[in-house]
């Protein structure tokens, strides 16, 4: 399996790791623990060595679920989680963001103590808390390094500025954003200070949150489900947009079937060569998917490919939220 650095932090990971949100929510009905533990395991098999988590993932269930399948395993993985967003118990809604230095710590307390080890080894901010200063937020942060409850600090979906005055702080390792052949307004501003600063771009929906596959063959195969989070809250899924969206992935399979690869892996192995500082956290609940997904590492895209997938990303149809 090819392996990765991230950032300057001495970690190591699969090129290839797992996200592991839709096993507990938001794309449908949270997968059968057994059935999501026996694939935890086979992605360890299989070489994947870095798993990413949120507190908010099932409010808490998914660490827990990570926590299960991983123990007396740890070190044979790196576990990425994140903290930040504040939910509603009783709805799940979404309430805000506190960045607070107090709830650094009181959330990486509930982490560390649901997934049940005593270090997680990357801690991410989630979502920037517009009424903290990042300097506040990631001072913190430190500290919990310092302390050895956090292996490395990351921060998701931060600007470019955000993420120079908080890599002044204390070394950021990992920028987690959204980035694939449809969402590439990182390449402005954001990945060339990631680069300028050794900071390491873990790619998260790099599959488009499944549409750059190829398995909404219409329109009518769009997620419709109340417990799929693309039914409502996706743009790029409605009607009106879909329709042009997967015309754009026609080209994609068109690329796959004359290389004989699927279309996630052309996905995959056009964020994978984009920089040694990119590494990609596709998720999926089945094994066969995460077999075939890893297959994408074999999967070689000429410059003519490239720059054909290249012109995508504009043509596209709303907005990443
Ligand atoms: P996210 O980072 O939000 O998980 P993503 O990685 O872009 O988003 O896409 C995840 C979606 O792609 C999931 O719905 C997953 O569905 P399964 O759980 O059914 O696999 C889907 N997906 C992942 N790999 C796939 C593959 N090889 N073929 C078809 N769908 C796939």
């Amino acid at each position: 399996m090819l392996s990765r650095n991230l950032g300057q932090s001495g970690i190591s990971v699969s090129a290839i790791g797992l996200g592991c949100m839709g096993l507990s929510e938001f794309y449908g009905e949270p997968t059968q623990e057994s059935e999501a533990i026996d694939l935890l395991h086979r992605a360890i098999d299989l070489g994947v060595t870095h798993f990413d988590t949120a507190e908010i993932y099932g409010q808490g269930r998914n660490e827990q679920l990570l926590g299960k399948a991983f123990a007396g395993r740890w070190d044979q993985i790196v576990l990425a989680t994140k903290f930040g967003p504040q939910r509603d118990p009783a709805t799940g809604a979404f309430v805000g963001v506190d960045g607070s230095p107090a709830n650094v710590r009181n959330s990486c307390e509930k982490s560390l103590k649901r997934l049940g080890t005593e270090k997680i080894d990357l801690y991410y901010l989630h979502r920037v808390d517009p009424a903290t200063q990042i300097e506040d937020t990631v001072g913190e942060m430190a500290k919990l390094v310092q302390e050895g409850k956090i292996g490395a600090v990351g921060l998701s979906e931060a600007s470019a500025r955000t993420i120079e005055r908080a890599h002044a702080v204390h070394p950021i390792t990992a920028l987690q954003t959204e980035y694939s052949i449809f969402s590439r307004d990182i390449e402005k501003d954001i990945l060339p200070t990631c680069l300028k600063l050794g900071i390491s771009l873990v790619a998260y929906s790099p599959l488009g949150r499944g549409m750059l596959t190829g398995r909404f063959a219409t329109p009518s195969d769009r997620p419709t489900s109340e417990t799929d989070f693309r039914a409502q809250a996706q743009p790029r899924f409605q009607p009106g947009n879909i329709e042009t969206n997967l015309k754009l992935v026609e080209t994609i399979k068109e690329i796959a079937t004359q290389k004989g690869c699927t279309a996630a892996q052309v996905a995959l192995a056009w964020v994978l060569g984009q920089g040694d500082h990119v590494v990609a956290i596709p998720g999926t609940t089945k094994l066969a998917n995460l077999e075939s997904n890893l297959g994408a590492l074999d999967c070689r895209l000429t410059e003519e490919n490239r720059a054909t997938l290249n012109t995508l990303a504009d043509q596209v149809l709303g907005d990443r939220y």
